[in-house]
């Protein structure tokens, strides 16, 4: 509590401004500290008011053309003083109303996986119980990582499947550092193998980049997850055997898989991998074009010049003894769309509600 009244020395803005921040501040501070009948009084009193003895004797003393300003301000504070009169700040401890338990609680919704995480987090649980880890890597990549070390030679036509956004004005730099979106997870296989000797089992979850047009099924950011298992004597059958195990632990028990021959710089001999249609459950319709069965992932045993790539940096890291020799290790690979796999899961023909943020779809997840 503050009684004295001080004259303004002066009544430009900056004065008025200073003086009125004090004053607001002394009407806080009251405010929390006074009973509220006593702090009506000290600050509005008719006679003795503090309001009221600023004002008279600041405005006596104001040049004309700062009545208008200093006006303005006063109100300001009289609005202040009333509003803390009404708040319950001003309500001193004594008075404040008891707790009404028989009012209805507020219930505060949970936060869910968005549906694109938690299919994402369920594939990698499959794999994760069969002993692999995680790996993660960069968005932004250099060509070395996306293409070169996968076996993609400069201008190689396979580049031109991967649809990549490059990063501008790099002219200057070599190509393999050259910046660009990655347009797969499979980079992360190299950077994993180029960082830790066999045994390796990884699954690598990420977003990656391509210069697609969205439609009902594309976008241009979406998500895949990879898989890496390098180790001594590992075969096709291994392959086989981990991706018909990891089908049926998503899409049930029942679903079959198959094995068709296909190509990726990376791996020799390369598959896609179909999946009896879980929605006719093989026997033909529409969602399987009526052949009874659903592309769902690419796979392959890792192409001996990708080891080769490995060892070149793990030579320039100090390596004596190759751990990559392809003579010793062997090891498959695969890549999946978690979005493709997501739309099956729940029956989503629209890739965009995924990224509309529509609470309408989303809170179907919870
Ligand atoms: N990187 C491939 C793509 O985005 C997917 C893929 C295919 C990954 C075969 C693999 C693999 O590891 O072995 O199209």
């Amino acid at each position: 509590m503050n009684d004295a009244v001080n004259p303004l020395e002066n009544f430009d803005d900056g004065t008025l401004d200073r003086a009125f921040r004090a004053l607001a501040a002394e009407v806080t501070a009251d405010a929390a500290s006074m009973d509220t009948e006593a702090f009506r009084l000290h600050w509005l009193g008719r006679k003795q008011g503090r309001l009221k003895l600023i004002s008279e004797s600041w405005l006596k003393s104001a040049p004309p053309d700062a009545r208008k300003p200093l006006g303005i301000r006063f109100n300001q504070l009289k609005q202040q003083i009333e509003a803390a009169l009404e708040s319950p700040a001003a309500e001193p401890a004594s008075q404040t109303r008891g707790l009404d338990i028989t009012l209805p609680g507020l219930v505060r919704a949970p936060g869910i996986p968005h549906p694109l995480l938690k299919t994402m987090q369920e594939i990698v649980d499959v794999f994760h119980n069969l002993g692999y880890s995680t790996s993660t890597g960069p968005e932004v990549e250099t060509d070395f990582y996306n293409f070169e070390a996968l076996n993609f030679p400069p201008n190689h036509p396979a580049r031109d499947t991967q649809d990549t956004l490059i990063i501008a004005n790099q002219q200057g730099r070599p190509a393999r550092d050259r910046l660009l979106m990655r347009t797969h997870t499979s980079p992360v296989q190299i950077r994993t193998m180029i960082a830790q000797p066999p045994p390796v089992r990884i699954v690598i979850p990420g977003k990656v980049h391509r210069n697609d047009a969205a439609d009902a099924t594309h976008s241009p950011i979406f998500h895949q997850i990879e898989g890496l298992c390098v180790d001594t004597d590992i075969t096709f059958s291994d392959l086989k055997g981990t991706l018909d195990h990891a089908m049926k632990a998503l899409f049930g028990s029942s679903v079959k898989t198959r094995f068709f021959p296909s190509f990726f710089p990376f791996t020799e001999p390369s598959a896609d991998v179909q999946i009896s249609c879980i929605f006719c459950n093989g026997k033909g319709c529409r969602k399987c074009k009526h052949s009874g069965w659903i592309e769902l992932l690419g796979c392959g045993m890792v192409d001996p010049a990708v080891f080769a790539a490995v060892t070149e940096q793990r030579a320039l890291a100090g390596e004596t003894i190759p751990a990559y020799d392809p003579a010793k290790i062997s090891g498959f690979a695969f890549g999946m769309g978690v979005e493709r796999i997501a739309m099956m899961q729940y029956g989503i023909s629209d890739i965009g509600h995924f990224y509309s943020g529509d609470m309408r779809f989303l809170e179907q997840f919870a």
